[in-house]
């Protein structure tokens, strides 16, 4: 996909496809206004039969039969002019893009972007996360022919900003659409072998520091999670450390751990038929971590990076951990194992474990860790708990800025006991109330005194039917939160 900065008139360029938009109560003014009249009133008709008013997410379509240069004019609802942000414009990308897919090449925004730094990137990325599509396994190919290129008609930006913005977006978008692609993956193919064979593959083209760790490896550093969840497998583990190191010195270490069952049957706790579908994407935080690593080179943070992963699937096999089993973890805690689907946080103690080993400054982990989560606040937002609220505060401001919806969940004292074990340290599973809270809780028993954020993504790394700003699978959350904050000063 080819971007471009355009000088041209409104009503001459020349493309398949012009976008426009209007805010709520107030649609066809200016840039609008100037089409619907060249038109002879056609928009505004539509707007009126159609009752569109210029609600965010809501859009009007005409073919404008050769009347000036477009062949087609969509025009966009923005929402309230109170309301206008970078992430409406990110929305204005998607939206296009998806209405775009079936029948144009070239593609033109008339949008008011306010000249504000972000603008024409946040237009830019939402092209082209709203143009992917997973259909490699599709005999018949895409179902769209797809954007070739993109041109933002605007004064207010220079062509060297443009190009840097859309430069930007064209990083996080690839490393968004990285993670998602991994997900979609069928679980025969994506096994942690897999992952650790991506891992490699950044490493040798961004030139970052690799360590896959296999199972004898874990055995020696004593990783006693990850190996008692991999042992009803026939997939060995990997352990994955990327490393992205800085040009000059590194203000800060930061660790961003993800959870990579690469698919989650429960284990001999085995789920229901209904349940163990989409337990593909039980390995969303881990493609999220690669694609924050992929991204993160190029954009130069002096922010040193380690991305951690804990990979193996959670099968029933003749082998498998049991209930009732007492693991030891890396950083020598135990764990009373009550349910083997609770298997995530199991994995990521080791993960933890080896962050806190690496004296990082601040650990992000990302994990579909919960049902509960789910229950708790839909599909759509994530769970956000930590034990320091400042890196709390700070990854919930970066999220909005990114257009990814988290929430807080309380870490209530009252819970704490649910997870306290006759036997050992601790156990896997609290009682039936706040499972989403009492597993961060278990969690946190391995971040030591580092700076930790808990993200839970059971809701949103995956969506059976799409949503609205998502595609339909997979959705790389969490990827350009993260990057993102990386980048922050
Ligand atoms: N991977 C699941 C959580 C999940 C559920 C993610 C639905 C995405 C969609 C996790 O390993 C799991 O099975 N959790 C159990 C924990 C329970 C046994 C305490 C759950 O949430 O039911
Ligand atoms: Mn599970
Ligand atoms: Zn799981």
């Amino acid at each position: 996909m080819d971007f471009k900065l355009s000088g041209e008139d409104l009503l001459q360029v020349r493309c398949s496809l012009l976008v426009i938009g209007g805010f709520e109560g107030e649609a066809i003014r200016g840039a609008v206004k100037r089409i619907d009249d060249a038109l002879g009133g056609v928009l505004s008709r539509t707007c009126e039969e159609e009752r569109f008013n210029g609600e965010m997410g809501k859009s009007i379509m005409i073919n404008t039969l050769g009347k000036i240069g477009a062949q087609r004019v969509l025009l966009l609802g923005l929402g309230k002019k109170s309301k206008f942000s970078q992430d409406v414009l990110r929305k204005v990308g998607i939206i296009a893009a998806k209405r775009a897919r079936t029948f144009s090449d070239t593609v033109v925004f008339g949008i008011p972007n306010n000249g504000k730094k972000g603008g024409a990137s946040a237009i830019v990325e939402g092209v082209m996360l709203g143009s992917y599509e997973f259909s490699k396994y599709k005999t018949n190919g895409k179902k769209g022919q797809g954007i070739k290129s993109v041109q933002l008609l605007s004064t207010k930006i220079r062509e060297r900003e443009f190009r840097e913005e859309v430069e930007f977006a064209r990083i996080i978008s690839d490393s968004t659409n990285l993670a998602r692609d991994l997900v979609n993956e069928p679980p025969m193919n994506m096994t942690p072998t897999k992952l650790a064979d991506v891992a490699k593959e950044i490493a040798r083209a961004e030139k970052l520091e690799c360590r896959i760790f296999d199972r004898d490896e874990m055995e020696k550093r004593g990783m006693g999670g990850l190996l008692a969840v991999s042992r009803g497998s026939e997939e060995p583990p990997k352990f994955i450390h990327l490393c992205y190191e800085p040009k000059g010195s590194a203000k800060k270490t930061v660790a961003i751990v993800g959870k990579g069952i690469t698919f989650d049957s429960g284990g001999l706790c085995i789920k229901t038929r209904d349940n163990m579908r989409t337990m593909k994407g039980d390995m969303s935080g881990a493609a999220c971590v690669l694609g924050v690593m992929k991204g993160v080179p190029k954009l130069n943070p002096s922010v040193r990076v380690h991305g951690l992963i804990s990979a193996t699937e959670n099968m029933p096999g003749a082998r498998a951990y049991k209930p009732d089993d007492i693991i030891r973890a890396l950083n020598g805690k135990t764990i009373e194992v009550i349910d083997t689907d609770a298997e995530g946080r199991i994995v990521l103690s080791d993960a933890l474990s080896y962050a806190v080993e690496l004296k990082v400054d601040e650990i992000v982990d990302i994990a579909t860790l919960t049902g509960s989560c789910i229950v708790a606040l839909g599909e759509y937002t994530a769970g956000l708990m930590g034990n320091n609220e400042r890196l709390i505060n700070r990854i919930m401001q970066t999220a909005k800025v990114a257009g990814e919806k988290v929430w807080q969940l309380p870490m209530d004292d009252e819970l704490r006991k649910e997870i306290e074990s006759d036997v050992a340290d601790v156990k896997n599973v609290g009682g039936r109330w706040g499972g989403a809270i009492t597993a961060a809780m278990f969690l946190e028993k391995f971040v030591g005194s580092t700076p930790w954020v808990h993200l839970d993504i059971a809701g949103p790394a995956f969506l059976e039917k799409g949503g609205d700003w998502y595609p339909k699978g997979g959705t790389g959350f969490g990827v350009r939160t993260i990057i993102k904050y990386l980048l922050q000063k």
